[in-house]
């Protein structure tokens, strides 16, 4: 069955409503009432019907490495002390505030326009997304406010941009994948018949060169008001964890012998939901499953990191059933329990968050569902190397 997106005016919800249809179409794309516009009605999901080929190798350069060399060659130079890790130049400013979220994870940003950079910052950037894991930019209207082709020429100078098989796109942008949910429709990928609306994931982990720095930001917001509230953005909280931190707590032993573990991540369950009519119901890429080393190595920065997600990890090659699902399940509880590595973003307008998908998982929290609002988001998102294990000599073919 082949679901199609279109729009219509609910009287639940004071702006348009998606909600999906059975009918068949070659294309279709959601349109907004005259007398209710959305300003980003733009960024709308569409679901066009065009097939992809596979992907194909490529060989990713990643721009952190710039950064770094720049940073040894003033280790070199005396100006910067061996072993520190000063900010970076871009954010070196009186304007501009920077602050930790967690100690495991994460800064936050302010007083700086990510339009703005120059090359060079932009490779800052990436090296300091890969040390902080997830870096959080306010106050981002010039970004959010310029258009797809700006978000692509900002995506792809850090590596090809990813096509998503199954999720929606604005129109004419299939690089840029959309989240979209409100009070009567979602186009997510999203199960239903969990105790949790929690999925611990790194974005599309079964492609064979998954994404490194990935952009995101939401352009509509669930939000509190009420008798007595104030009006306030609450709800749709994203969760983020610090897999280098995750790896870091297990004990020696047996963090060496994870080292030597290889897993399959597959894509097949979530083309599978596209193809029961969830979600827009494309498929525009034959799914595909590949083996990646459980541990990585940062390209850059050469830390370690656990790289296993409930979402899309499923055995451990070479185990039996039973010991697959057991260390899977260990560590996924233990994904799950380290609120002492997560790191909990509030989503205020123009706010826009980079994380690196190599040492990091994330969730999104769907808690605001009944209240019939919308959560509209956007993501940027090139791929990087193929993983790199974290066992010299690990054979992943
Ligand atoms: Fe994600």
């Amino acid at each position: 069955m082949s679901a199609t997106a279109t729009i219509t005016a609910s009287s639940a919800a004071p702006s348009p409503v998606l909600k999906l249809n059975s009918t068949s179409a070659e294309e279709q794309t959601p349109s907004t009432p005259a007398a209710e516009p959305y300003r980003y009605a733009h960024l709308l999901p569409h679901f066009s019907q065009t097939q992809y080929p596979p992907l194909t190798p490529f060989e990713h350069v990643d721009p952190g490495h710039r950064a770094l060399a720049r940073e040894r060659k003033a280790v070199a130079n005396g100006t910067v002390a061996e072993g520190s890790t000063p900010l970076p130049a871009f954010l070196r400013s009186p304007n501009v505030t920077v602050s930790e979220v967690t100690p495991n994870l994460g800064v936050e940003v302010s007083g700086i326009s990510l339009s703005q950079l120059d090359d060079a910052a932009r490779d800052d950037l990436a090296l300091l997304v890969a040390r902080r894991g997830l870096v959080i930019f306010r106050g981002q209207e010039e970004f959010i406010d310029s258009s797809p082709e700006a978000y692509k020429e900002w995506g792809q100078y850090f590596g090809r941009l990813h096509i998503h098989p199954t999720s929606g796109h604005p129109e004419g942008h299939p690089e840029i994948h959309l989240v979209y949910r409100d009070g009567n429709s979602t186009f997510n990928f999203e199960r239903d018949d969990s105790i949790t609306t929690l999925s611990w994931h790194s974005d599309v982990s079964y492609e064979l060169q998954p994404p490194g720095l990935t952009t995101f930001f939401l352009i509509a917001h669930p939000h509190a008001r009420g008798e007595g509230l104030e009006e306030s953005y609450s709800g749709g909280d994203t969760l983020f964890t610090s897999q280098v931190a995750t790896f870091k707590r297990l004990s020696p032993e047996f963090q060496e012998f994870l080292r030597g573990l290889k897993v399959i991540h597959s894509g097949f369950e979530q083309a599978d939901y596209s193809r029961t009519g969830r979600r827009g119901g494309v498929v525009r890429r034959e799914p595909v499953e590949h083996i990646h080393p459980l541990v990585r190595k940062h390209p850059v920065t050469g830390e370690e990191a656990l790289y296993v997600n409930r979402q899309f990890t499923r055995r451990i090659v070479g185990l039996k059933r039973e010991e697959s699902e057991m260390i899977l399940r260990f560590l996924y509880d233990h994904i799950d329990k380290s609120g002492d590595n997560q790191a909990r973003l509030k989503w205020t307008p123009y706010t826009i968050a980079l994380w690196d998908n190599r040492v990091t998982a994330h969730s999104a929290i769907v808690d605001f569902k009944d209240g019939k609002q919308r959560r509209h988001g956007c993501r940027i998102t090139p791929q990087a190397e193929r993983p790199i294990p974290a066992k010299e000599g690990l054979q992943l073919d």
